[in-house]
Protein backbone atom coordinates (compact mmCIF):
# COMPACT_ATOMS: atom_id res chain seq x y z
CA UNK A 1 0.00 0.00 0.00
CA UNK A 2 2.76 2.32 0.84
CA UNK A 3 5.02 1.83 -1.60
CA UNK A 4 2.21 1.84 -4.84
CA UNK A 5 -1.15 2.83 -3.26
CA UNK A 6 -2.64 -1.07 -4.37
CA UNK A 7 -3.47 -3.20 -1.62
CA UNK A 8 -1.82 -6.37 -1.69
CA UNK A 9 -5.11 -8.11 0.04
CA UNK A 10 -2.90 -10.73 0.98
CA UNK A 11 -5.88 -12.21 3.09
CA UNK A 12 -8.20 -12.45 -0.11
CA UNK A 13 -8.58 -14.17 -3.39
CA UNK A 14 -7.20 -10.71 -5.24
CA UNK A 15 -3.91 -11.09 -3.46
CA UNK A 16 -0.95 -9.82 -4.98
CA UNK A 17 -0.24 -12.67 -7.76
CA UNK A 18 2.20 -15.26 -6.17
CA UNK A 19 4.79 -15.05 -9.26
CA UNK A 20 5.41 -11.40 -8.16
CA UNK A 21 6.13 -12.01 -4.48
CA UNK A 22 8.33 -15.22 -5.73
CA UNK A 23 10.43 -12.46 -7.97
CA UNK A 24 10.80 -10.53 -4.69
CA UNK A 25 12.13 -13.47 -2.63
CA UNK A 26 14.45 -13.95 -5.44
CA UNK A 27 15.44 -10.30 -5.46
CA UNK A 28 16.55 -10.36 -1.99
CA UNK A 29 18.31 -13.82 -2.38
CA UNK A 30 20.32 -12.78 -5.27
CA UNK A 31 21.58 -9.33 -3.49
CA UNK A 32 22.38 -11.64 -0.35
CA UNK A 33 24.59 -13.73 -2.90
CA UNK A 34 25.98 -10.38 -4.12
CA UNK A 35 27.41 -9.97 -1.42
CA UNK A 36 28.78 -12.86 -0.29
CA UNK A 37 31.26 -13.80 -3.29
CA UNK A 38 33.42 -11.47 -5.25
CA UNK A 39 32.00 -9.02 -7.79
CA UNK A 40 33.52 -10.90 -10.74
CA UNK A 41 31.77 -13.88 -9.75
CA UNK A 42 28.56 -13.08 -10.11
CA UNK A 43 28.99 -10.64 -12.90
CA UNK A 44 30.12 -14.08 -14.79
CA UNK A 45 27.30 -15.75 -13.43
CA UNK A 46 25.32 -12.61 -14.77
CA UNK A 47 27.23 -12.10 -18.42
CA UNK A 48 26.88 -16.09 -18.64
CA UNK A 49 22.95 -15.90 -17.83
CA UNK A 50 23.31 -19.56 -15.44
CA UNK A 51 22.57 -20.10 -11.58
CA UNK A 52 21.44 -17.34 -9.49
CA UNK A 53 21.81 -14.44 -11.99
CA UNK A 54 19.59 -16.40 -14.49
CA UNK A 55 16.94 -16.64 -11.65
CA UNK A 56 17.61 -13.13 -10.99
CA UNK A 57 16.96 -12.36 -15.00
CA UNK A 58 13.81 -14.14 -14.57
CA UNK A 59 12.64 -12.30 -11.57
CA UNK A 60 13.89 -8.61 -12.77
CA UNK A 61 11.32 -9.60 -15.84
CA UNK A 62 7.96 -10.05 -13.94
CA UNK A 63 8.95 -7.35 -11.19
CA UNK A 64 8.95 -4.69 -14.34
CA UNK A 65 6.21 -5.43 -15.94
CA UNK A 66 3.94 -5.49 -12.70
CA UNK A 67 5.58 -1.99 -12.10
CA UNK A 68 4.95 -1.08 -15.74
CA UNK A 69 1.26 -1.81 -15.17
CA UNK A 70 1.10 -0.17 -11.53
CA UNK A 71 2.29 3.06 -12.85
CA UNK A 72 0.44 3.21 -16.12
CA UNK A 73 -2.30 2.56 -14.05
CA UNK A 74 -1.64 5.42 -11.45
CA UNK A 75 -0.55 7.27 -14.79
CA UNK A 76 -4.40 6.89 -16.24
CA UNK A 77 -6.51 8.32 -13.51
CA UNK A 78 -4.20 11.21 -11.35
CA UNK A 79 -5.00 12.74 -9.21
CA UNK A 80 -2.49 14.00 -7.04
CA UNK A 81 -4.41 13.41 -3.77
CA UNK A 82 -2.77 9.98 -3.26
CA UNK A 83 -0.18 9.78 -0.66
CA UNK A 84 1.64 6.39 -1.35
CA UNK A 85 5.37 7.08 -2.99
CA UNK A 86 4.67 6.06 -6.38
CA UNK A 87 2.02 9.12 -6.56
CA UNK A 88 4.92 11.62 -5.16
CA UNK A 89 7.14 10.22 -7.85
CA UNK A 90 4.60 10.74 -10.59
CA UNK A 91 4.22 14.06 -9.84
CA UNK A 92 8.12 14.54 -9.51
CA UNK A 93 9.45 15.65 -13.04
CA UNK A 94 12.91 14.21 -12.14
CA UNK A 95 11.18 10.65 -12.74
CA UNK A 96 9.89 11.24 -16.16
CA UNK A 97 11.34 11.75 -19.33
CA UNK A 98 11.38 14.77 -21.88
CA UNK A 99 7.93 13.56 -22.79
CA UNK A 100 6.33 13.55 -19.33
CA UNK A 101 6.30 9.93 -19.42
CA UNK A 102 7.39 7.37 -17.06
CA UNK A 103 11.29 6.27 -17.26
CA UNK A 104 13.10 3.27 -15.99
CA UNK A 105 14.25 5.42 -13.24
CA UNK A 106 10.81 5.69 -12.14
CA UNK A 107 9.91 1.89 -12.68
CA UNK A 108 13.01 0.33 -11.22
CA UNK A 109 12.45 2.92 -7.91
CA UNK A 110 9.25 1.70 -7.72
CA UNK A 111 10.43 -2.17 -7.65
CA UNK A 112 13.49 -0.58 -5.23
CA UNK A 113 10.49 0.37 -2.81
CA UNK A 114 7.98 -2.67 -3.19
CA UNK A 115 11.00 -4.86 -2.19
CA UNK A 116 12.47 -2.67 0.43
CA UNK A 117 9.12 -1.96 2.51
CA UNK A 118 7.39 -4.92 2.40
CA UNK A 119 10.53 -7.41 3.77
CA UNK A 120 11.21 -5.39 7.21
CA UNK A 121 8.00 -5.53 9.20
CA UNK A 122 6.89 -8.98 7.86
CA UNK A 123 10.71 -9.64 9.24
CA UNK A 124 10.43 -8.24 12.29
CA UNK A 125 6.46 -9.45 12.97
CA UNK A 126 7.26 -13.00 13.49
CA UNK A 127 10.55 -12.57 15.73
CA UNK A 128 8.55 -10.43 17.87
CA UNK A 129 5.62 -12.87 18.60
CA UNK A 130 8.19 -15.53 18.68
CA UNK A 131 10.47 -13.96 21.80
CA UNK A 132 6.79 -13.10 23.57
CA UNK A 133 5.46 -16.63 23.21
CA UNK A 134 8.94 -17.88 24.45
CA UNK A 135 9.13 -15.48 27.28
CA UNK A 136 6.20 -15.71 29.64
CA UNK A 137 7.43 -13.00 31.46
CA UNK A 138 7.27 -10.68 28.34
CA UNK A 139 3.60 -11.72 27.65
CA UNK A 140 3.10 -10.96 30.90
CA UNK A 141 4.45 -7.13 31.16
CA UNK A 142 2.13 -6.61 27.87
CA UNK A 143 -1.03 -7.86 28.90
CA UNK A 144 -1.03 -5.84 32.12
CA UNK A 145 0.17 -3.03 30.26
CA UNK A 146 -2.54 -3.49 27.75
CA UNK A 147 -5.47 -4.21 30.20
CA UNK A 148 -6.90 -0.63 31.27
CA UNK A 149 -6.84 -0.08 27.47
CA UNK A 150 -9.01 -3.18 26.74
CA UNK A 151 -10.99 -2.71 29.52
CA UNK A 152 -12.07 0.97 27.90
CA UNK A 153 -12.68 -1.10 25.07
CA UNK A 154 -14.30 -4.01 26.10
CA UNK A 155 -16.93 -5.64 23.60
CA UNK A 156 -18.37 -8.49 25.24
CA UNK A 157 -15.96 -10.81 24.92
CA UNK A 158 -15.04 -10.08 21.33
CA UNK A 159 -12.11 -9.72 19.81
CA UNK A 160 -10.32 -6.52 20.92
CA UNK A 161 -8.44 -4.93 18.25
CA UNK A 162 -5.92 -2.25 19.45
CA UNK A 163 -5.24 0.85 17.06
CA UNK A 164 -1.78 2.10 15.99
CA UNK A 165 -2.85 5.49 17.99
CA UNK A 166 -3.41 3.30 21.22
CA UNK A 167 -0.14 1.19 21.59
CA UNK A 168 2.64 3.28 19.65
CA UNK A 169 3.22 5.24 22.74
CA UNK A 170 3.01 2.52 25.24
CA UNK A 171 6.63 1.80 26.94
CA UNK A 172 6.43 -2.23 27.43
CA UNK A 173 4.97 -2.94 23.57
CA UNK A 174 7.70 -0.25 22.40
CA UNK A 175 10.52 -1.79 24.28
CA UNK A 176 9.59 -5.32 23.55
CA UNK A 177 9.80 -4.27 20.03
CA UNK A 178 13.13 -2.60 20.27
CA UNK A 179 14.50 -5.64 22.28
CA UNK A 180 13.31 -8.54 19.86
CA UNK A 181 14.73 -6.26 16.84
CA UNK A 182 17.92 -5.72 18.81
CA UNK A 183 18.39 -9.82 19.09
CA UNK A 184 16.77 -10.08 15.23
CA UNK A 185 17.18 -7.16 13.17
CA UNK A 186 15.36 -7.22 9.85
CA UNK A 187 18.70 -5.81 8.55
CA UNK A 188 21.16 -7.81 9.26
CA UNK A 189 24.07 -5.83 7.55
CA UNK A 190 24.83 -2.07 6.72
CA UNK A 191 26.86 -1.99 3.83
CA UNK A 192 28.49 1.46 3.42
CA UNK A 193 31.39 2.58 1.07
CA UNK A 194 34.37 4.96 1.54
CA UNK A 195 33.84 7.87 -0.67
CA UNK A 196 37.09 9.49 -0.19
CA UNK A 197 39.90 8.44 2.09
CA UNK A 198 39.28 8.62 5.64
CA UNK A 199 40.13 7.63 9.52
CA UNK A 200 37.39 6.01 11.31
CA UNK A 201 36.76 6.77 14.95
CA UNK A 202 38.43 3.23 15.56
CA UNK A 203 41.39 4.65 14.44
CA UNK A 204 41.21 1.99 11.33
CA UNK A 205 42.19 3.76 7.69
CA UNK A 206 40.07 2.89 5.04
CA UNK A 207 40.51 4.00 1.55
CA UNK A 208 38.30 5.67 -1.03
CA UNK A 209 35.94 2.74 -2.88
CA UNK A 210 36.83 0.39 0.32
CA UNK A 211 33.46 -1.66 1.33
CA UNK A 212 32.54 -1.26 5.06
CA UNK A 213 30.35 -3.83 6.10
CA UNK A 214 28.73 -3.50 10.21
CA UNK A 215 26.88 -6.88 11.06
CA UNK A 216 23.91 -5.15 12.95
CA UNK A 217 23.27 -8.93 14.58
CA UNK A 218 26.01 -9.15 15.81
CA UNK A 219 25.92 -5.60 17.12
CA UNK A 220 22.79 -6.76 19.20
CA UNK A 221 24.50 -9.64 20.76
CA UNK A 222 27.74 -7.89 21.94
CA UNK A 223 28.36 -8.11 25.96
CA UNK A 224 30.57 -4.89 25.34
CA UNK A 225 26.94 -3.00 24.61
CA UNK A 226 24.62 -4.58 26.01
CA UNK A 227 25.97 -6.80 28.90
CA UNK A 228 26.54 -10.16 29.91
CA UNK A 229 22.30 -10.75 29.69
CA UNK A 230 22.94 -9.96 26.20
CA UNK A 231 21.39 -13.11 24.35
CA UNK A 232 18.01 -13.09 26.77
CA UNK A 233 14.65 -11.50 25.68
CA UNK A 234 14.44 -8.84 28.42
CA UNK A 235 12.06 -5.90 27.58
CA UNK A 236 13.06 -4.30 30.96
CA UNK A 237 16.35 -3.07 29.91
CA UNK A 238 15.08 -0.39 27.30
CA UNK A 239 12.91 1.40 30.53
CA UNK A 240 14.42 3.42 33.51
CA UNK A 241 14.31 2.16 36.61
CA UNK A 242 11.45 4.58 37.74
CA UNK A 243 9.91 3.11 34.84
CA UNK A 244 8.84 6.23 33.47
CA UNK A 245 10.44 6.41 30.43
CA UNK A 246 12.29 4.25 27.80
CA UNK A 247 16.01 5.04 28.15
CA UNK A 248 18.38 6.80 25.95
CA UNK A 249 20.08 4.29 23.45
CA UNK A 250 22.15 5.91 20.86
CA UNK A 251 20.94 5.17 17.08
CA UNK A 252 24.69 4.39 16.09
CA UNK A 253 24.29 1.81 19.24
CA UNK A 254 21.28 0.29 18.37
CA UNK A 255 20.91 -0.19 14.58
CA UNK A 256 18.12 -1.86 12.97
CA UNK A 257 16.97 1.55 11.91
CA UNK A 258 20.50 2.54 10.73
CA UNK A 259 21.46 5.73 11.85
CA UNK A 260 22.67 9.40 10.28
CA UNK A 261 21.57 11.00 7.10
CA UNK A 262 20.50 7.91 5.55
CA UNK A 263 18.43 6.42 8.70
CA UNK A 264 15.27 4.78 8.30
CA UNK A 265 12.25 7.88 7.78
CA UNK A 266 9.39 5.12 8.40
CA UNK A 267 10.83 3.85 11.97
CA UNK A 268 7.81 5.82 13.54
CA UNK A 269 5.03 4.16 11.01
CA UNK A 270 6.76 0.86 11.89
CA UNK A 271 7.08 1.17 15.43
CA UNK A 272 2.87 2.16 15.17
CA UNK A 273 1.84 -0.40 13.17
CA UNK A 274 3.80 -3.54 14.69
CA UNK A 275 3.08 -2.62 18.30
CA UNK A 276 -1.00 -2.42 17.48
CA UNK A 277 -0.68 -5.97 15.48
CA UNK A 278 1.21 -7.35 18.61
CA UNK A 279 -0.96 -6.02 20.67
CA UNK A 280 -3.82 -7.39 19.25
CA UNK A 281 -2.69 -10.75 18.80
CA UNK A 282 -1.05 -10.94 22.80
CA UNK A 283 -4.14 -9.60 23.76
CA UNK A 284 -6.64 -12.02 22.44
CA UNK A 285 -4.88 -15.19 22.17
CA UNK A 286 -2.30 -17.07 23.62
CA UNK A 287 0.47 -18.72 20.86
CA UNK A 288 2.41 -21.43 21.40
CA UNK A 289 5.30 -22.26 19.26
CA UNK A 290 5.18 -26.29 18.40
CA UNK A 291 8.36 -27.92 19.56
CA UNK A 292 8.44 -29.70 16.39
CA UNK A 293 8.93 -25.95 15.15
CA UNK A 294 12.88 -25.42 14.95
CA UNK A 295 13.15 -21.45 14.68
CA UNK A 296 15.99 -20.56 12.87
CA UNK A 297 17.39 -17.61 10.61
CA UNK A 298 17.55 -17.95 6.60
CA UNK A 299 20.12 -16.36 4.32
CA UNK A 300 19.26 -13.29 3.02
CA UNK A 301 19.97 -9.87 2.89
CA UNK A 302 16.55 -9.33 5.24
CA UNK A 303 16.21 -12.05 8.06
CA UNK A 304 13.33 -14.23 7.74
CA UNK A 305 13.05 -17.45 8.95
CA UNK A 306 13.62 -20.20 7.28
CA UNK A 307 11.03 -22.44 8.23
CA UNK A 308 8.38 -20.14 8.93
CA UNK A 309 6.45 -20.00 12.73
CA UNK A 310 4.65 -23.13 13.46
CA UNK A 311 2.39 -21.84 16.54
CA UNK A 312 -0.91 -23.34 18.17
CA UNK A 313 -3.43 -20.16 18.29
CA UNK A 314 -5.70 -20.70 21.06
CA UNK A 315 -8.48 -17.56 21.60
CA UNK A 316 -8.19 -16.26 25.24
CA UNK A 317 -11.49 -17.42 27.35
CA UNK A 318 -13.38 -14.20 27.81
CA UNK A 319 -12.55 -14.78 31.63
CA UNK A 320 -9.08 -13.94 31.46
CA UNK A 321 -9.04 -11.43 29.18
CA UNK A 322 -9.74 -8.32 31.60
CA UNK A 323 -5.51 -9.37 32.86
C1 LIG B 1 10.71 -2.90 11.22
C2 LIG B 1 10.56 -2.18 10.15
C3 LIG B 1 11.69 -1.44 9.44
C4 LIG B 1 13.04 -1.56 9.58
C5 LIG B 1 13.82 -2.47 10.53
C6 LIG B 1 13.64 -0.63 8.65
C7 LIG B 1 15.01 -0.44 8.50
C8 LIG B 1 15.59 0.43 7.61
C9 LIG B 1 17.01 0.60 7.42
C10 LIG B 1 18.11 -0.20 8.14
C11 LIG B 1 17.20 1.55 6.48
C12 LIG B 1 18.53 2.07 5.94
C13 LIG B 1 18.97 1.29 4.72
C14 LIG B 1 20.37 1.77 4.30
O1 LIG B 1 20.46 2.75 3.57
O2 LIG B 1 21.32 1.19 4.74
C15 LIG B 1 15.89 2.00 6.06
C16 LIG B 1 15.67 2.96 5.11
C17 LIG B 1 14.42 3.37 4.71
N1 LIG B 1 13.21 2.97 5.23
FE1 LIG B 1 12.94 1.55 6.65
N2 LIG B 1 12.65 0.02 7.96
C18 LIG B 1 11.44 -0.42 8.42
C19 LIG B 1 10.19 -0.03 8.00
C20 LIG B 1 9.97 0.98 7.11
C21 LIG B 1 8.66 1.47 6.73
C22 LIG B 1 7.33 0.95 7.28
C23 LIG B 1 8.86 2.46 5.82
C24 LIG B 1 7.87 3.32 5.08
C25 LIG B 1 6.68 3.60 5.49
C26 LIG B 1 10.30 2.59 5.62
C27 LIG B 1 10.87 3.49 4.76
C28 LIG B 1 12.22 3.61 4.55
C29 LIG B 1 12.82 4.49 3.55
C30 LIG B 1 12.07 5.37 2.55
C31 LIG B 1 14.19 4.35 3.66
C32 LIG B 1 15.28 5.04 2.83
C33 LIG B 1 15.75 6.28 3.56
C34 LIG B 1 16.90 6.94 2.80
O3 LIG B 1 17.66 6.26 2.15
O4 LIG B 1 17.03 8.16 2.91
N3 LIG B 1 10.93 1.71 6.42
N4 LIG B 1 14.93 1.30 6.76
Amino acid sequence: MVASGTDPCTLSADMVPMHVTAAMDTVMEAAFYRHSVPVTFWKLMRWMNIGRERKLSGAEVVLRRFATDKINTRMASRSGTSSDILSHYINDPEYLDQDGEPGDLLRNTLINKMVALRDPIASALPWLIYNIATNPHALVGMRKELAPIAARKSNGGGTVIFGPEETGHLLYQRAALFESLRLYPPGLIEHKTALVDDVLPSGHKVHQGDNIFISVYSMGRMESLWGQDCRDFRPDRWITEDGSKLRHVPSYKFMPFNTGPRACIGKNIAVAQITAIAATIVWNFDVEVLEKCRVKPKLSVVLQMKNGLMVKVKKRASANASR
